[in-house]
């Protein structure tokens, strides 16, 4: 499966509204899919979306874990996603560090919801349907904002809590230095 290119900032596929997806089982999708997964692994992410590989389709993939993947077997599990909705289901900000592959070496600290119900499609054309909470939710957000031409940056109501990945330490308070980027 041969890896992407990844997009950055600046360019203006990132910035686009990606298109609905007609159907989730066509086998030009599956191996676009399947190399964004390849490509998010690479890249040491745990999420990625179509138009960060210059494609402006609404498709995920991402490690649908609450925690940090801290395993093989952890870092193994992956959630394609096809059309992906969200529904907040607990508006009440928890802030996060954040990173993403198309912002490279910069951490931001966002304020996200809470909870959130997510739906989509699998490239069998099945319905998926979840809550989530924690990184889980974090990492779903991010990537559906992609979809919509949306980055982090643009989420964070504070710039002074953005840094360098090498600078971090110095941020007073930070509790944890998130090892991989959300995508
Ligand atoms: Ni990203």
């Amino acid at each position: 499966m041969p890896l992407l290119k990844i997009a950055r900032m600046g360019h203006p596929v990132l910035r686009s509204v990606a298109s609905p997806v007609d159907d989730p089982t066509d086998a030009a999708l599956r191996r676009l899919a399947e190399d964004m997964v390849a490509t998010m692994w690479d890249a040491g992410g745990i999420g990625l979306a179509a138009p960060q590989v210059h494609e402006a389709l609404r498709l995920i993939v991402f490690t649908p874990v609450d925690e940090r993947p801290d395993g093989p077997s952890e870092r193994g599990k992956v959630t394609i996603l096809v059309n992906p909705e969200i529904t907040i289901l607990d508006p009440e900000p928890v802030e996060g560090l954040e990173g993403c592959l198309s912002i490279p070496q910069l951490r931001g600290l966002v304020p996200r919801p809470r909870r959130i119900g997510y739906a989509g499609w699998d490239l069998a054309g099945k319905r998926i349907e979840r809550e989530a909470t924690g990184l889980h939710a974090r990492v779903v957000q991010h990537e559906v904002d992609h979809l919509d031409g949306i980055l982090y940056l643009d989420r964070m109501p504070d710039l002074t809590q953005l840094a360098f990945e090498s600078e971090l330490h110095h941020m007073v308070g930070e509790p944890q230095v998130p090892e991989e980027p959300e995508g």
